[in-house]
């Protein structure tokens, strides 16, 4: 593994870093206690070119590899989570997914756009009898001459109160079970389409969650990801690529915990010493450097790999295991290391410690990552 950055990949660190400290660091606590999606700073990040990192630069992307894109979500996440949530599903749930299933006169109508950050794009396979249990979801298309009419309700959809297009999956012969699924471009705009109540939650609170609801919405046959029968397999590919982004978020916020937390121990005064002297402050921020060190190895592994065109299933599956438990990990020892402070809202530890939980929840739960990880360990060895 050769890890030495080229100055392209510094040039997007440097850039996300520099925007996420001048621009989102000022707001991020407003946002999170008000549940506020940030449009001014999202639309920022497009112009950028954060919006569709991966993606090439005819489809209106910023035409860059995978350890580009996980730089840039480090630093993003480093400084709010929640903009991280909607850089992540932009870029790989949607982006990433249209530029490797789509085909040309869908790129051109919705990659383009979604890709340059003039839309929002979003992913939706979740239905509430089936989350990690993801083939089993009820939503109907069925095909009428050349279209579909989608009939449903889907929910946990990252970025849906706001979202422009959505890929979607749905069953078109239920019988077939996983076999029997397909993906459609979703238009936001069109009838038969409608969006549930913002859910609230304990944190990622600015990035915005919704159920959908899809009463005969009628989508052509052309808007069709792929072939019939090809939805989850799309969807579970796709997924690969948005752990990789979870992971390097579940990262960020793990650093932003550390630095927090080293910068407090050199600070903070208690019976007549630095706390940073105390055995007991330094054992945490040892285990905390080694497991966001090892977490970082892992990430970075997996995008590489990604980059090379290698198989990357499980890859993917074990960073965003480690980094999303190491980010819970960091977050519980930087508030026990500021101690009452870490646990009020004036700093923004109680935040990470939020907003580090819901990484080992999306995008697969830690107990799914670890059924691939076995999944894939049993297959090579085969
Ligand atoms: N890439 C391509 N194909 C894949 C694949 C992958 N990574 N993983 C599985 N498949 C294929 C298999 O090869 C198999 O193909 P065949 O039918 O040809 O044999 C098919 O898909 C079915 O695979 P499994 O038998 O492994 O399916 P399963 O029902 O046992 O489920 C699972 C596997 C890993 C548990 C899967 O259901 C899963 O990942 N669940 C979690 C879903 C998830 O992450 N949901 C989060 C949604 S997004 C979200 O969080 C909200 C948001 O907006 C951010």
């Amino acid at each position: 593994m050769d890890f030495e950055l080229t100055e392209e990949q510094k040039q997007i660190r440097d850039l996300a870093r520099e925007f996420a400290q001048k621009e989102i660091a000022p707001i991020a606590s407003e946002y999170d206690a008000r549940g506020e999606f940030p449009r001014a700073t999202i639309k920022k990040m497009g112009e950028l070119g954060l919006m569709g990192i991966e993606i090439p630069t005819e489809y209106g992307g910023a035409g860059l590899d995978t350890l580009c894109y996980v730089l840039a979500m480090e630093e993003i996440s480093k400084v709010d989570a929640s903009h991280g949530t909607i850089m992540s599903v932009n870029n790989s749930l949607f982006c990433y997914g249209l530029y490797k299933f789509g085909d040309q006169a869908q790129k051109e109508k919705y990659l383009v756009p979604v890709a340059s950050g003039a839309k929002i794009g979003a992913y939706s396979l979740t239905e509430p009898q089936s989350g990690s249990d993801a083939g089993n979801m009820q939503t109907l298309a069925v095909a009428a001459g050349d279209s579909y009419v989608i009939n449903g309700r889907k929910s946990w959809v990252t970025s849906g109160p706001v979202a422009d297009f959505i890929i979607l999956f749905a069953m078109v012969r239920p019988e077939l079970k996983h076999k029997g699924t397909s993906a459609f471009m979703i238009d936001t705009a069109q009838p038969g389409f409608a969006r549930g109540k913002v859910e609230p939650k304990l944190g990622i609170r600015a990035s915005a969650t919704c159920e959908l609801f899809f009463d005969d919405y009628r989508v052509a046959a052309r808007e069709r990801v792929g072939q019939d029968g090809d939805g989850f397999k799309i969807a579970m590919s796709i997924l690969d690529a948005g752990r990789i982004g979870i992971a390097a978020q579940a990262l960020g916020i793990a650093q932003a915990a550390f630095e927090a937390s080293v910068k407090y121990a050199k600070e903070r005064e208690a019976f007549g010493s630095k706390i940073g002297d105390f055995q007991a402050i330094q054992w945490m921020l040892a285990d905390m450097a080694t497991r966001i060190e090892a977490a970082r190895l892992l990430v970075y592994n997996a995008a590489l790999k990604k980059t090379r065109g290698e198989k990357y299933t499980r890859d993917a599956a074990m960073a965003k295991l480690y980094a999303s438990e190491v980010a819970s990990f960091a977050a519980d020892c930087a508030i026990q290391i500021h101690g009452g402070m870490g646990y009020s809202k004036e700093l923004p530890i109680e935040r990470y410690y939020r907003d580090a939980r819901i990484t080992r929840i999306y995008e697969g739960t830690s107990e799914i990552q670890r059924t691939i990880i076995a999944r894939e360990t049993l297959k090579q060895r085969a």
